[in-house]
Parts: C-alpha cells; sequence; structure tokens
C-alpha cells in the first residue's frame, strides 16, 4: 500500500557507541508527520539497532544483502541471517553498490527475488548519471533499471517494493533535483508500473526520492503528488536533521 516513508541510509557511518547514541537521540524524536521511520546501521550494528529500537515505531532495515542462501561466500551477509536479527527490510540496488561493487541490473534482480522469497521488504534504488540527464536519457534508463531488477516479478510481489529514485548526480552533492524534477519522474516511473501491470498497482508502490534531501528542501520535494517520501543519506546522522526531514514528509 503506498505509504509515507522516510528511510535513512547510513552508509559507512557510526561505530557500535555512536549507534547507540544516534537511536537514542532519535528515539527523543517527536513524528509529527506519521510517516513510517526506517534506519539503516551497518551490518555489525543491526542487532543492537533493533533492541534499541523495541518498542518503539522506528524500524531497522539493512543497506545490502546477498544473493544466496548461505555457504563459502566470505564477507556475505544472508537474508537469513538479516531476518534472525530482526531486520525485515533490506535497502538493494544503491547507485554506490552499481558504482563500487560492481553490482548489475541481472545481480539485483536476484537479490531482489531471494529478498522477495525470504519475506522481506526491498527498498529497490536506481536513478541516472549527469551525463545520461544532460543527454536527455534519464527516462530511458530509469526505465531500464526499473524493468530489467523488476519486471519479471508478479504484481503481488509490489507490496512488498518501495522504489527509491536517486539521480547519481544529486548524492551526496548538496545539488538537490528540483522538486519539480522529481515530481517528473516520479510521474512517469508510475505510468510505466501502470503501463506494465496495472494502474491499482502504480497508484499502490511508494516512490522516495533520494538525494540531498534536508530540512529546507524535504517539505517541497514532499509536497509533491507521487512523491511519498524520501531516502536520506547525510541528513539522516544528526537527529534533528532527520526528523526534520521525517516531520516534512506531512
Ligand atoms: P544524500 O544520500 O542524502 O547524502 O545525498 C542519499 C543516498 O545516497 O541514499
Amino acid at each position: 500500500m503506498r505509504q509515507k516513508i522516510v528511510a535513512g541510509n547510513w552508509k559507512m557511518n557510526k561505530n557500535l557507541a555512536e549507534t547507540k547514541a544516534l537511536i537514542s537521540d532519535l528515539k527523543a524524536e517527536e513524528n509529527t508527520s506519521g510517516a513510517r521511520v526506517i534506519i539503516t546501521p551497518s551490518f555489525v550494528n543491526l542487532a543492537l539497532a533493533v533492541s534499541e529500537t523495541e518498542g518503539t515505531a522506528i524500524e531497522v532495515a539493512a543497506q545490502n544483502m546477498s544473493q544466496y542462501n548461505a555457504g563459502a561466500y566470505t564477507g556475505e551477509v544472508s537474508a537469513a541471517m538479516l531476518k534472525s536479527a530482526g531486520v525485515n527490510v533490506v535497502i538493494l540496488g544503491h547507485s554506490e553498490r552499481r558504482a563500487y561493487y560492481g553490482e548489475t541490473d541481472s545481480l539485483l534482480a536476484e537479490k531482489v527475488d531471494k529478498a522477495l522469497a525470504e519475506g522481506m521488504e526491498v527498498i529497490f534504488c536506481f536513478g541516472e548519471e549527469l551525463e545520461e540527464r544532460k543527454a536527455d536519457k534519464h527516462y530511458d534508463v530509469v526505465a531500464s533499471q526499473i524493468s530489467n531488477a523488476l519486471y519479471h516479478l508478479g504484481e503481488d510481489a509490489f507490496k512488498n517494493i518501495i522504489l527509491a529514485y536517486e539521480p547519481v548526480w544529486a548524492i551526496g552533492t548538496g545539488e538537490t533535483a528540483t522538486a519539480e524534477q522529481a515530481q517528473e519522474m516520479h510521474f512517469f516511473i508510475r505510468k510505466t508500473l501502470a503501463d506494465k501491470y496495472s494502474a491499482a498497482l502504480a497508484e499502490s508502490v511508494s516512490i522516495l526520492y533520494g538525494g540531498s534531501c534536508k530540512p529546507s528542501n524535504a517539505e517541497e520535494i514532499f509536497s509533491k503528488e507521487d512523491v511519498d517520501g524520501g531516502l536520506i543519506g547525510g541528513a539522516s546522522l544528526k537527529a534533528a536533521d532527520f526528523f526534520g526531514v521525517v516531520n516534512a514528509n506531512k
């Protein structure tokens, strides 16, 4: 079901003590928007984060996951491990995973399948690079990223998929897409979903925007019809900033 969601992508930040401190600060903030709030500490701190957020409305997600069940995959973390730690949501396809760790659409399709098979919810990220936008290819790029990794799924699977449009040129750069650029792309994504599946499915999927989203620009971006929330990097690392964004998602 289409929901208001704000997820913090902590990336490779916060050690154990810092994770505990940030969660304590987050718990002191008030959620006045009613948006779903998700945080994503690093793998090593997930179990701690789950116990520290117990009894609160803050959900804990992972930033990545293996496509395999178990076995000789040094350094990898499985869906079953995440679930056993109390984590039921995973980010897949972040542009940093694609760019620095060679994650391809077909690998991501496998990871998505595995996560869904394990009953997890997926925050699926995609977005064009600056050169692609300049060449006016951003719609094609986004359409192919989505179709290559997700369009083998049946309609029913989308109840566990949250989409996150993150133009690469806006991530960590301080340069945000304008609210109009976000809306145009989110509208386009919903239309492609309607064409491929159904209008009802397109209406039911939550589409988040990510890329230099912060308290000062979040309200305008979230006010757009097809923007259901955000995936927040830098501004998720301070409780007041993160809740500034959460509470902008009215
Ligand atoms: P940013 O990161 O908010 O720091 O731009 C967003 C993301 O990478 O998910």
